[in-house]
């Protein structure tokens, strides 16, 4: 639990500043997101509108499903998933501030009645079992303090024969040993995991392009220092830099990969 409430306190400073900081949103849409990924759906993760597309085409959810989308942050990629597929979305994250940035965000877009947000954790999302048709998540799975229960949750939120479609990182075990968070539980490959919670694999690969366009980023973030502190305070700040100095020095990333497996 004390690591979740670091990633949590973490998370919500980040998220209560990142829309008082342009800097951050130009350089994340310039070498994060691509030129053609459609603003009104940012987010903070490596998205791009290729791979929505293809997490979207193999989802299978139809208008009317559910879809639960697993550290949703402000919730960009869920809120296009709920549009591009007319799922009914229920957006997941341990950070209050995030869920409270997504349900505004829903609103504004007209996504109100078709999304709502609730404060969890991957191990305990609080949802009833078996109702959702479809789960998602965006590079975020690596932080949770369990694998093994994650898949379990998400085993149970899921009907039988529902997707679960994902991007996350793979820990390198030498090198994420001892760090906070990332170190807490390091799973260099997501399959066991996804076995063992009964669900059968069907796309378990590398996303191409990996590093560059998190090195890029991350690199003209840490070089912005000045200019995000004086944007979101130094608080915020420190949150983000620490994490992105400590990947681009440690580099506890294996690989950045996209699984799509099917609940037995
Ligand atoms: C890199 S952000 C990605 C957010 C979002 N998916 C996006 O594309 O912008 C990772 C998210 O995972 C959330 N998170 C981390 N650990 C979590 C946990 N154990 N349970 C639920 N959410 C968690 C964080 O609060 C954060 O919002």
């Amino acid at each position: 639990m004390m690591e979740q409430d670091l990633v949590a306190g973490g998370y919500d400073a980040v998220y209560a500043a990142v829309p008082n900081s342009p800097t951050l949103r130009r350089i994340w849409h310039e070498l994060a997101e691509g030129a053609d990924f459609p603003e009104e759906f940012s987010h903070i993760s490596f998205t791009t509108l290729p791979e929505l597309k293809r997490i979207a085409s193999e989802l299978h959810v139809n208008p009317g499903d559910t879809l639960v989308d697993l550290g949703c942050g402000m919730a960009g990629p869920g809120l296009w998933m709920a549009r591009a597929t007319q799922a009914h979305l229920i957006g997941v994250d341990v950070s209050q501030v995030a869920t409270g940035h997504a349900a505004a965000r829903a609103a504004q877009l007209g996504l109100g009645e078709q999304a709502r947000f609730v404060v969890g954790s991957y191990a305990d999302t609080g949802i009833e079992a078996g109702m959702a048709d479809g789960a998602m998540s965006e590079d975020a799975l690596q932080y949770g303090p369990s694998k093994e229960a994650t898949m379990a949750e998400v085993a149970r939120i899921l009907r039988p024969g529902g997707r679960f479609v994902f991007t996350a990182y793979e820990l390198d075990p030498e090198r994420a040993v001892g760090l906070p968070i990332l170190g807490a539980d390091i799973v260099d490959d997501y399959r066991p995991a996804l076995e063992k919670a009964g669900f059968g694999v069907t796309i378990y690969e590398q996303v191409s392009g990996w590093p560059e366009p998190m090195t890029a980023t991350y690199s003209a973030v840490v070089e912005a220092k000045d200019a995000l502190t004086q944007e979101m305070g130094e608080r915020a700040t420190n949150a983000l830099l620490l994490e992105m100095a400590l990947t681009l020095e440690n580099k506890p990333y294996r690989r950045r990969v996209l699984a799509a497996a099917t609940k037995e």
